[in-house]
């Protein structure tokens, strides 16, 4: 069992990428098992700032072999874009160590276009990342999407091309008030691009095998957090595709016994972009000041991201669903300088103590944190690097958290360097 999985604990943001980056020197190869460009990785090293949205985080380290797997969704023009990016800054992202599976679905101009059109028109916003996420993840469930291995068949490809134009021209046309989209011309731009990606493509699950059986680690990099994933987050303000740590088997075609020690990646307080209840959302100058201290604005579309206390109740859900060996703990040094830190133990619902998050259609929108009050900390925690050199405080509430939840926090991060996060 060689495998490593990181996973988001709460609603993506959480600082995985730093985590990722981080243990990649420790593995051989580093595949992304679910999401697309929807997700957005900032990780900093040596004050260079690298901006990953699709490919995975273990590029920014000499050798390792970087897989896109099978439960990805991946923009073509997105991956060319990011990949190019990455080049300008120096780095080897040829096909030696990049790989896309051939099973890999493709996010088509129209997937974009109804995800835009929907999130434009409707009085429910779900406040999407407007990159055709949900619109893809629905075709490959309905067996209509474009596979990245079709780029290899032109004449596939043109056939399935139009066959989604067939329904989804209607939509715009009779829906959206939009005009229909041509097919030849998506065809073209698509066969524009296959040059250029073909040489990426690959049997992405056996390669893992391989590497596994030849006693290589393998990480599997999660993206976004469980609170967001398709069964088990606040639906239907979630992202289309399974969040939790299992689904790193089936999002990259490898047996679950791969997928390994588990790792967590928890920020000291919590974020959510877009729509959907938040119990712990702070309306105030607290939450202002977290947003500030964090940098709380999207690294994908620049949106500012709601902040609140740290929510024990997420994560006992998430803890139930993942069962994580460890946890990350991110972005301590946020908090400092607040007088008190707020941890939510449970929710309170209709005179009721929940411990976890209730099951009923609004009962998340009206639950109640119980919150527990502790001491906060002024100094700065810039500097530390190690358990020791954290103030009293600090280490009291990174206490009470894994005392709350059970599980040890293996990692403490504070600050964005990759210098800044340190082993416990
Ligand atoms: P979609 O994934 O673009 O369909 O967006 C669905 C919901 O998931 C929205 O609330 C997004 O803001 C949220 N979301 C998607 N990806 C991320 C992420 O990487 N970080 C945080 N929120 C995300």
């Amino acid at each position: 069992m060689s495998g490593m999985t990181i996973v988001g604990a709460q609603w993506g943001d959480e600082g995985k990428g730093k985590i990722v980056d981080l243990l990649s020197s420790e593995v051989d190869v580093v595949v992304r098992f679910q999401g697309g460009n929807n997700a957005g990785h900032t990780v900093i090293v040596d004050g260079k700032k690298y901006v990953l949205h699709v490919v995975p985080s273990g590029i920014l380290h000499d050798g390792k072999l970087c897989i896109i797997g099978n439960g990805v969704v991946l923009d073509p023009a997105g991956f060319l874009a990011e990949i190019d990016a990455l080049q300008s800054l120096g780095l080897d992202v040829s096909p030696a160590r990049l790989k896309i599976s051939y099973k890999t679905h493709l996010i088509m101009p129209y997937h974009k276009a109804i995800d835009a059109a929907r999130e434009g028109k409707s009085t429910n916003k779900i406040g999407t990342t407007g990159r055709g996420i949900g619109p893809c993840y629905e075709d490959k469930k309905a067996r209509t999407g474009i596979r990245a291995g079709d780029l290899t068949d032109p004449e596939i490809l043109k056939a399935k091309i139009v066959r989604a134009l067939e329904e989804k021209n209607v939509l715009f046309t009779h829906l959206y008030g939009l005009p229909p989209m041509d097919p030849e011309q998506i065809f073209a731009d698509l066969m524009a691009m296959a040059d250029r990606l073909t040489p990426y493509l690959a049997d992405a699950a056996t390669l893992i095998m391989d590497a596994d059986a030849a006693g290589k680690r393998i990480m599997f990099e999660g993206a976004q957090g469980v609170m967001l994933d398709i069964d088990h987050g606040t639906y239907p303000f979630v992202t289309s595709s399974n969040v939790v740590c299992d689904n790193a088997s089936i999002g990259s075609g490898v047996h679950a016994g791969m997928i390994g020690e588990r790792i967590a990646i928890i920020k000291a307080y919590t974020t959510r972009v877009g729509s959907g209840p938040f119990p712990t959302e702070l309306f105030d100058a607290t939450g202002d000041f977290l947003r500030t201290q964090g940098g709380e604005f999207g690294a994908t579309t620049g949106r500012p991201r709601r902040c609140g206390w740290l929510d024990i109740v997420v994560l006992r859900e998430m803890s139930r669903l993942c069962d994580p060996t460890s946890f990350a703990f991110t972005k301590v040094d946020v908090l400092c300088g607040l007088d008190t830190v707020k941890i939510c133990t449970a929710y309170e619902l209709d005179g009721e103590i929940l411990r976890f998050p209730p099951q009923t259609p609004r009962g998340m929108d009206r639950v109640k944190p119980v919150f527990e009050t502790m001491p906060g900390w002024s100094e700065d925690l810039s500097q530390c690097d190690g358990w020791d050199s954290l103030p009293m405080n600090c280490r009291r509430y990174i206490e009470r958290v894994e005392e709350l939840l059970g599980i040890h926090a293996s990692y403490i991060s504070v600050g964005p360097d990759r210098k800044q996060t340190f082993r416990h």
